[in-house]
C-alpha cells in the first residue's frame, strides 16, 4: 500500500449568519480555494465531511430557514461548493441537518450512515444525531448513541482492514460502557474523528478504558478562540503502519476586531499506529 491522502472536515456552516467579516459565500470560496491548493500540492482521493453545513433547523434567534421558508442551505452548499471539490466526497449529517433518510439521500447522494474503503482503510460514517428526524419544530438535533451493530456489520464485510470511525460528534456521557469496551477490544479501529465543538484537539479515551483517541477536525466557520485557532481541515496520510494526521489552517486575514491574521499553519501533527 503506498501513501494515500484523504481530507476530513466539518462545521462549514453556510447559513444566514456571518463570522469575522466575510459573508458565508466569501468564506466558503476561501475554503474551496484552500482545498484546491492542497490538492495541487498533495492530491487526495476522497473528502469526508462530518456535518453542519448549515443551520437549516436552527432553534434560536431568527430560527432555521428550512421550516420557515423551505430554503435549504445544505442544498446550496452542495450545489455551489461541495460539487466543485477536486475529489469525490461523502457527507455525514450534523446536528443541524435533521433531514430524514429519504431527503438526505436526495440532497447528498449518500445515506445518513455509510462505510467506504479508501487507500486500504475502512472509513465508517456513523449517524449520531438520528433522533427526531424530519422535525416539524426547530431544534438543534437529538443525539443517539453510536450504532455498534452497524459498525460490526460493516467491519465484517471488510475483514482484516484497519478502520477509522467518523461521526459529527461522540457524546461520551451518552455512550454506554459497551461502546468503550468495543473500541478497546476491536483493535482494527485505529482512530475516531468528530467535529461539532469546532475545535482542533485530540481526546484520549484511556480514562474510559479504551486505548484510542478522537481527533477533532476543527471548523471553517467560527471558534471560541479565533486568535488561537481559526479555519482549517485535516489531511490524513494512510499507510500500512498507521495514519498521520495534520490540521491545515490556510493563510488568512480577516477584518475582525482585533483583526485576525496568520500565515498558513500546520498544527496537531500526530501519527496513530495501527493497533493490530
Ligand atoms: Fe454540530
Amino acid at each position: 500500500m503506498k501513501d494515500h491522502h484523504v481530507i476530513i472536515c466539518s462545521d462549514l456552516h453556510l447559513c444566514h449568519r456571518d463570522w469575522y467579516g466575510p459573508t458565508g459565500e466569501e468564506r466558503l470560496k476561501e475554503w474551496l480555494f484552500a482545498m484546491e491548493k492542497t490538492y495541487v500540492n498533495s492530491p487526495y482521493s476522497h473528502v469526508f465531511m462530518l456535518g453542519d453545513y448549515s443551520l437549516d433547523f436552527w432553534a434560536w434567534d431568527i430560527k432555521g430557514c428550512y421550516l420557515n421558508e423551505g430554503k435549504s442551505y445544505t442544498a446550496r452548499f452542495i450545489k455551489e461548493f461541495a460539487s466543485r471539490l477536486p475529489a469525490p466526497y461523502q457527507m455525514l449529517a450534523g446536528n443541524h441537518e435533521q433531514y430524514g433518510e429519504e431527503k438526505w439521500q436526495e440532497l447528498t447522494g449518500n445515506s445518513r450512515k455509510w462505510a467506504k474503503k479508501v487507500g486500504g482503510w475502512l472509513f465508517i460514517g456513523c449517524d449520531n444525531f438520528a433522533g427526531n428526524l424530519d422535525p416539524t419544530e426547530h431544534s438543534d438535533g437529538t443525539y443517539t448513541p453510536t450504532d455498534l451493530a452497524f459498525i460490526k456489520e460493516q467491519m465484517e464485510l471488510y475483514p482484516d482492514t484497519p478502520a477509522i470511525l467518523l461521526s459529527h460528534w461522540f457524546e461520551l456521557t451518552k455512550e454506554p460502557q459497551e461502546f468503550f469496551d468495543f473500541l478497546q477490544k476491536e483493535k482494527r479501529i485505529t482512530l475516531l474523528f468528530c467535529g461539532h465543538d469546532h475545535l482542533n484537539k485530540i481526546t484520549d479515551l484511556s480514562e474510559y478504558g479504551a486505548e484510542v483517541s478522537i481527533y477533532h477536525d476543527g471548523n471553517y466557520s467560527y471558534t471560541g478562540k479565533p486568535q488561537e485557532q481559526l479555519w482549517g481541515f485535516c489531511e490524513l496520510t494512510l499507510s500500512e503502519e498507521g495514519v498521520a494526521v495534520q490540521y491545515i489552517e490556510p493563510a488568512t486575514t480577516l477584518p475582525h476586531d482585533p483583526a485576525l491574521h496568520h500565515e498558513e499553519r500546520i498544527s496537531n501533527i500526530r501519527f496513530f499506529k495501527r493497533r493490530f
